[in-house]
């Protein structure tokens, strides 16, 4: 409500969505005006029906893909007499444990975000098959002209669907998540090698166009080039660091150890930036997971830990 007073009442406004995660759109429909769309990359439109999978989709897919008496014991939401009974039979996992971690990431989800206003009968979609080719002080790219000084352009990883936006005049670059540290926390739609390609894709724009504010999802706008460069390369060099580092645990693990050995071990590694994140992951925070950081690693390396997986959600 406080965006809509912001913005006035008319309405004449387009609402650009960066993804489908629910913390960034689920007030679309309270703002959006009659005529005016809310955009969005075409790969939203299979999650647009249940924008809530970002909440109880995740969690269920959490579930499945990882062993899950570890899951749930991280989840912290049941004690260990639960776990055991949850866990006793392979009926009780699937057809009381997901119907039961289904309706309890709902509620949470429900509590925290409240009700979902999609809008989607304004939504329009930004279609890969119509970008065109975007010249940049000499970076080249491709994207949207979305008016004659507004782009949008895809920068993949946080999620399949994430998107950035670039106003040239006013040199304003509206970021959404693609910066975050450390994603990809999405084990639906997020991907890490992307993480990294569209972070540095986002350092050579700025750079190149000398963008001077820096919108995100969840910080305060950055202002000023020079330090909007050295916050991305910062972020950047941290990644690339974990990232490093969980390579060369992953080439060093041995194979035979399940997925809950392997993330106590890696959780151990003497490491400043590890022991910041093993401290704030989920369910702490909701941007940071840093078991889905590991097995995404793993899947990425090819590597396969001696626990068992399942077909995804
Ligand atoms: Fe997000």
């Amino acid at each position: 409500m406080r965006i809509k007073k912001h913005l006035g009442h008319s309405g004449d406004y387009t609402i650009l969505c960066t993804h489908y995660h629910n913390d960034h759109i689920a007030n679309n429909a309270r703002l959006a005006g009659k005529n005016f769309p809310i955009i969005y990359h075409e790969n939203a439109a299979s999650k647009i029906n249940y924008l809530r999978t970002n909440a109880s989709g995740q969690i269920l897919r959490m579930y499945r893909d990882m062993p899950k008496e570890g899951f749930l014991k991280r989840l912290g939401v049941f004690n260990n007499t639960i776990i055991r009974l949850l866990l006793k039979r392979e009926i009780y996992s699937r057809y009381i444990a997901e119907p039961l971690l289904f309706t309890v990431s709902y509620i949470l989800s429900l509590k925290s975000i409240g009700r979902i206003y999609s809008g989607k009968k304004h939504v329009q979609y930004l279609k890969p098959a119509k970008m065109t080719e975007l010249n940049f002080s000499g970076m080249k790219t491709k994207g949207w002209i979305l008016d004659d000084s507004l782009y949008a352009m895809e920068a993949p990883g946080h999620s399949d669907c994430h998107t950035v936006y670039y106003q040239k005049n006013n040199s304003i670059l509206i970021a959404g998540d693609a910066l975050n540290f450390l994603t990809p926390n999405d084990i639906q739609y997020g991907t890490l090698k992307e993480t990294i390609e569209s972070q540095k894709f986002l350092l050579d724009l700025v750079q190149n166009e000398k963008i001077e504010l820096l919108c995100q999802g969840h910080y305060p706008p950055l202002t000023g080039n020079e330090k909007i460069v050295s916050y991305i390369s910062d972020i950047i060099d941290k990644h690339e660091h974990v990232y490093n580092l969980t390579s060369s645990f992953i080439k060093n693990i041995n194979t035979g150890l399940s997925f809950d050995e392997l993330y106590e071990r890696y959780c151990a590694i003497d490491d400043p930036l590890i022991n910041r994140l093993k401290k704030i992951t989920f369910p702490r925070s909701t941007l940071v997971f840093l078991d889905v950081y590991l097995l995404k690693m793993l899947e990425e390396s090819g590597v396969k830990s001696g626990s068992p997986r399942t077909a995804g959600y």
